[in-house]
């Protein structure tokens, strides 16, 4: 076959070099009859390709042909690496490549939905460029996510799913490294774990079900069948009812269990070492896609940002990023863990404090004062877990095989759960968890 380059690795190094490139048509301007500039995009780099009538060039008919070529076609260019001694504006890429043939691969529609190039632009950009006069329609969350094939064409998206899929990659990894093993637990469940009213229901065989949400249980149970330290990572379902910037009623749950030898904090200290690892990694892998994601979406602080708090939403919000603020200005931090919680607001599984049954040995773990992370140490005594289920209103009959676990020898264990989502939209200072999901599902959305 043919030697391609991608896009990304057009650099001064290939000056002069014949080169052969498939991207999309982003943008098509043509000077008169005997030129024309063409911006391809591959997969969010972008490279300025000129067309001019030369013998050895292009011909006139080939510019025509080119300058009918429909925005976010995808199209096969071959052509040489020229330097040009200005920086060149609206292009990733600092070369050109002086066209000798062009080829449409696919054509796609004339007229779309959301112009890619426009929706690549921050806000202050649009307001400047609106300011400025310029003919610009600008693109709105829900037309985005109705769109969003199109959407994820922008560098930064592109960022940004690049990002969390190293995010899991370096749990899995870290975890690994440390002896836990990888396992798979059902979506499919009788009973729900982290409490009554945000379940999906849905009939399993005649016999009442419902989406997992979380899998607590069962990576509990799977501590009982003797793994010592398990993790999951896999969709978790949650039927929110509020409407929020970071809740979704699906997401991706990254869970660790573990058996305790002395304390919970062998929990935390897990906890810590690694997101302190896994930051520092996407700090040094990430530097491309953490400036491409800035460039749309500059970092601002929450708060600045005018986050838009759903009074129908979590309650703890406002006081969460309050306290973040105070943790940041006294101890310099934006990652920290909170712990020894009251018990009444923890699930049923939670382990009292040994010194005093109104607090539970669990923790939360927040990035900028919003949560990413709930753990615990839980109760490994049936009896215990049967009356505390009991007293949250909780059917015991539905997780009966859960709580019998623990009557054949159980050690003493904890964990904790991690929202995928939530890490990537606060590390990355976004303002909304739909901007790290990549077809969010929330309670007004099932599409696309
Ligand atoms: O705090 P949660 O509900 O805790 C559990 O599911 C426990 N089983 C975890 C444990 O091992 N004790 O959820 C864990 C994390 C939260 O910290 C948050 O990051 C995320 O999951 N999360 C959500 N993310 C998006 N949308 C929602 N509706 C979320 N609910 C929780």
């Amino acid at each position: 076959g043919r030697v391609w380059t991608k896009v990304s690795s057009l650099t001064d190094e290939l000056k002069d070099h014949a080169v052969l490139i498939r991207g999309r048509a982003q943008a098509i301007r043509a000077v008169g009859k005997k030129m024309a500039f063409l911006t391809v995009r591959e997969k969010g780099y972008t490279v300025q390709c000129v067309l001019t009538v030369a013998p050895d060039l292009v011909s006139a008919q080939m510019v025509k042909y080119a300058t009918a070529i429909s925005k976010e076609s995808f199209v096969d260019i071959e052509g040489i690496v020229t330097v040009p001694p200005e920086a060149i504006k609206g292009a990733s890429q600092q070369v050109e490549v002086q066209v000798r043939k062009i080829h449409c691969v696919n054509r796609a529609a004339p007229v779309l939905p959301i112009n890619v190039e426009d929706a690549a632009r921050s806000e202050v950009e649009i307001e400047k460029a609106l300011e400025a006069g310029e003919q610009l329609v600008r693109v709105n969350q829900d037309t985005r996510l109705n769109y969003r094939i199109l959407d994820l064409r922008t560098p930064a998206n592109q960022g940004i799913y690049r990002l969390e899929c190293q995010v899991s990659n370096l749990f899995r990894q870290f975890l690994l490294n440390e002896d836990f093993v990888e396992i798979q637990t059902p979506k499919l469940t009788a009973g729900t774990s982290e409490g009554g009213a945000a379940v999906f229901k849905l009939e399993y065989k005649k016999q009442p079900a419902c989406l997992a949400q979380s899998p607590q249980l069962h990576k509990q149970m799977a501590i009982c069948g003797d793994f010592g330290r398990v993790f999951v990572v896999g969709p978790v379902f949650r039927a929110e009812d509020s409407y929020t910037h970071r809740h979704l009623c699906e997401f991706t749950g990254l869970d660790v269990e573990m058996e305790i030898k002395e304390h919970y904090s062998e929990v935390m200290d897990v906890v810590d070492r690694l997101f302190v690892e896994m930051f520092d990694n996407l700090n040094q892998r990430c530097q491309k896609e953490l400036e491409a994601i800035g460039k749309q979406y500059p970092f601002k602080p929450l708060k600045e940002a005018g986050v838009e708090v759903d009074p129908l939403g979590d309650l703890n919000t406002e006081s969460e990023r309050t306290l973040g603020k105070l943790v940041l200005e006294k101890y310099g931090t934006e990652f920290y863990i909170l712990h020894r919680y009251p018990l009444a607001v923890r699930p049923f599984y939670t382990m009292p404090c040994p010194d005093n049954e109104a607090y539970s040995n669990s923790f939360d773990v927040f990035i900028r004062g919003e949560e990413i992370i709930s753990g615990a140490q839980r109760v490994h005594v049936p009896e215990l877990l049967e009356s505390r289920a009991t007293a949250l209103g909780i059917d015991v009959k539905t997780i009966a095989s859960y709580i019998d676990s623990f009557r054949y020898g159980a050690p003493p264990h904890g964990g904790f759960g991690v929202g995928l989502e939530r890490v990537v939209m606060l590390f990355c200072g976004l303002d909304n968890i739909r901007k790290t999901s990549l077809f969010p599902r929330d309670p007004r959305r099932l599409e696309p």
